[in-house]
């Protein structure tokens, strides 16, 4: 059997959450979205919840040290054992090395990065935009994925929200960061030959067909 083992990387609202979605739905892998992990902890008042909270209201990175610890043990976990999609992680180049090297211990590898790129004005628009369900943190947008009724989540049908971190303000924070601390990513992956960049200013549906495209180009790990 071969093993898909993905990133999806990208500025924040350039679409990995939507895009991650929809390719764990059809390629029924486990998905972690770093993201989605620390807002259930944020919820739960766990220690990295409670560790986490004030760095995320800030749109400032969590230590990496809890981020590896986070993704360590789902790989070491074996529900990984036959792939995974990484939604958020890594986001910084020593998040990146940790990553290399548990999986060189575990003897695996990536399959490819995909890196869905934005410009800085659109993600801006999208992130002014985004609704989140309260529930399960479903993602939509009021102008480019509305709901099909009106503050209602499609799916598990609670209340939608606008996402703390989506202030105007704590936005462009977010985006300064990602700029400092996880772009050097794209060269980081570059120089390994696993980058793939998609434009992720496409509607939704476009994307996905060309991160699809992509993957069925990907050389798969060899497992077991
Ligand atoms: P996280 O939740 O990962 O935030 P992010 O990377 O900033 O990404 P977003 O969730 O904002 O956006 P997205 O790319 O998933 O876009 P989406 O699909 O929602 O992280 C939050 C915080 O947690 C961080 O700030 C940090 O504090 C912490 N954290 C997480 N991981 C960490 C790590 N590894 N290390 C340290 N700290 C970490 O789309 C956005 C909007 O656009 C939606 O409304 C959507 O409907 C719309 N949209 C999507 N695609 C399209 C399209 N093609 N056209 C038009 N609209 C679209």
């Amino acid at each position: 059997m071969a093993n898909l083992n993905l990133i999806l990387l990208g500025p924040p609202g350039s679409g990995k959450g939507t895009q991650g979605e929809r390719l764990q739905e059809d390629l029924d892998l486990p998905y972690y979205a770093t993201g989605d992990i620390l807002r259930a902890a944020v919820k739960e008042k766990t220690d990295v919840g409670l560790k986490a909270q004030e760095f995320m209201d800030r749109g400032d990175l969590v230590p990496d040290e809890v981020l590896i610890g986070i993704i360590a043990d789902r790989l070491e976990s074996g529900e990984a054992d036959h792939g995974f999609i990484l939604d958020g992680f890594p986001r910084t180049v020593p998040q990146a090395e940790a990553l290399d090297s548990k999986l060189h211990e575990l003897g695996r590898s990536l399959t490819g990065v995909i890196l869905i790129d934005s410009s800085d004005e659109e993600i801006v628009r999208r992130l002014s935009g985004r609704r989140v369900s309260v529930k399960d943190g479903h993602v939509y947008h009021v102008e480019f994925n509305p709901p099909k009724v009106d503050g209602i989540c499609d799916i598990d049908g609670s209340e939608l929200i606008t996402r703390d971190d989506d202030k105007p303000e704590v936005v462009r924070h977010r985006l300064v960061q990602y700029h400092e601390k996880t772009a050097p990513l794209v060269d980081f992956y570059k120089q390994q030959g696993l980058l793939n960049r998609i434009e992720g200013g496409e509607p939704p549906e476009k994307v996905e067909e060309s991160i699809r495209k992509l993957i069925s180009t990907l050389s798969l790990e060899e497992g077991s």
